[in-house]
């Protein structure tokens, strides 16, 4: 690439399709500029790569309007399976325009070309699901208990429906949302991560070339908190679905109970991953590194505590840091790169803290450890052995490429600690006692559970957590549900005719 050129700037100049890469808020069927704008920052080398339009209340509240009409119309005109016909081509759209989604994706995420295309592939997993599932939305017949009657149930689509999506998965959290929502008859209104926009608004331009009729969609990017609480206060809008932090997540939970919205939560996790003395340790390492390292460390579902039985400790150390010794830092778009930056400058801090909080209390750097001399936002995959249980890592969410190791003895001891959290997103497991394997899937405290794998997400697989880290299934046969209402329809004195 020409130096003289922001690589950002040479990056997007070759897109097969520039259309795509677009600065402006969609509302009411229409791209808007906005006079106030946010910069969006492109990790790899800290630099500005764009400025959004920064949308206001008003905004929210025209976009809100707009797809509470847009909602009423669909639902009135559409059946599943129109509404999947329309997902299926939006599907299509996409992966035929995946190069470009995903180099949008890396620049302003950080991950690999690599990864982002494979978010790609797994966000448009997603619209080919619900596309399917938009023509099973199945009610009941339910025997009545009074004669002469016939009781059913119907689903009906919840309604106007607000999206607040994370940055880590710009494209998967988006379509993971507004695909079932769609397929359920549901308007959305999304506000899209303002670290990470531009994903949403070219996968926005694909939906409508796709046909999804004017004002099933909005999104409203801001950096305005105030503005975006319209999404959770505003009684037009009926159901949240929102993927964060536990701590926005609670907030937006009390905002929405006073108009009593349905609220979707998937929040913060801390993973334990356990690996057992007689384990497959290969196997074991493959997993870890899959979900430790994938998007850096930067997902909610990455193994944050590393508890490996005293018998194995040191060989499955040594397998790790031999595997994390041939990652390579870098810009997503290099060839070469297997680890992106993270997103910003106080996740590379979390990470530090992390470090310098286990190795200041008697834990070991067996690799890593620091923040390279590279512009952007980059912190080295980093292994820590020996780390006591008081470490903070224990307690709280790292979000970054540390893979702190903590020895125990016995099953009894790795599920108490393994359950010592409030999260309860996901946990893994390395065993190949079948007794121990049906025990430890009992015992476990999370929503989701990968064993002798760390590869979990899939559009089949219910995502979703426990405890503090939320509620509601996203993906699989129970996603539609949670843009629907069940309507109980008991149709009386049938001996009497019409
Ligand atoms: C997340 O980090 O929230 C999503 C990860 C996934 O879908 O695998």
């Amino acid at each position: 690439m020409d130096p003289s050129i922001p690589y950002h700037e040479a990056a997007i100049s070759k897109l097969q399709n520039g259309s795509l890469f677009i600065q402006d808020a969609f509302i009411d069927g229409k791209w808007v500029a906005k006079e106030k704008k946010f910069d969006v920052y492109e990790p790899s080398t800290g630099t500005v790569m764009g400025q959004v339009a920064n949308c206001d209340r008003l905004d929210f509240q025209t976009a809100i309007q707009s797809a509470s009409t847009a909602q009423t119309r669909f639902w009135e005109s559409s059946t599943g399976a129109s509404r999947g016909a329309i997902l299926r081509r939006w599907y299509e759209l996409i992966l035929s325009n995946s190069d470009d989604i995903a180099t949008i994706l890396c620049l302003e995420n950080g991950k690999t070309f690599a990864e982002a295309k494979g978010e790609v592939t797994y966000a448009a997993s997603f619209i080919s699901w619900f596309a399917e599932e938009a023509a099973r939305s199945y009610g009941v017949t339910i025997p009545s208990s009074s004669l002469h009657t016939t009781l059913w149930t119907v689903r009906e689509p919840a309604g106007v429906c607000g999206i607040i999506t994370p940055w880590n998965f710009p494209a998967a959290m988006i379509t993971r949302k507004i695909a079932p929502a769609l397929a359920a008859g549901c308007s959305v209104v999304i506000k899209p991560p303002s670290e990470t926009p531009y994903t949403c608004f070219a996968l926005t331009k694909l939906a409508v070339e796709a046909g999804l009729p004017s004002g099933l969609i909005q999104v409203c990017p801001t950096k305005d908190r105030e503005a975006s609480t319209e999404l959770a206060t505003n009684p037009t809008v009926k159901k949240i679905s929102f993927t964060g932090s536990t701590g926005v997540g609670k907030m937006l939970a009390k905002l929405a109970s006073s108009t009593l919205k349905k609220v979707s939560l998937e929040l913060g996790g801390n993973a334990p991953f356990i690996v057992f003395d007689d384990a497959d340790l290969d196997l074991a390492v493959e997993g870890a590194m899959f979900c430790k390292f994938r998007c850096s460390g930067q997902t909610c579902v990455c193994a944050n505590r590393f508890y490996v039985q005293k018998g194995v400790a040191k060989e499955f150390t040594r397998k790790l840091v031999e595997k994390v010794s041939a990652l390579k830092l870098g810009p997503g778009l290099e060839v070469s790169t297997t680890q992106g930056p993270l997103v910003n400058k106080s996740a590379v801090d979390k990470v530090q803290e992390h470090v310098s909080d286990a190795v200041q209390k008697g834990a070991k750097v067996e690799i890593g450890g620091s923040a390279p001399g590279l512009s952007g936002f980059f912190y080295e995959p980093t292994v820590l052995s020996g780390v006591p249980r008081e470490a903070a890592v224990s307690k709280d969410e790292t979000f970054g490429p540390l893979a702190p190791i903590f020895e125990f003895s016995t099953e009894d001891e790795a599920v108490e600690l393994a359950n010592n959290t409030e999260f309860g997103l996901a946990g893994y497991f390395f065993s190949k006692d079948v007794g121990q394997v049906m025990r430890m899937a009992q015992r476990l405290q999370v929503g989701m559970l990968g064993i002798n794998t760390g590869k979990i997400s899939a559009a089949e697989a219910p995502f979703g957590g426990i405890k503090e880290s939320g509620y509601g299934k996203e993906g699989s046969l129970f996603g539609l549900a949670e843009y629907q209402n069940i309507k109980a329809v008991t149709l009386g004195n049938t001996q009497l005719g019409a």
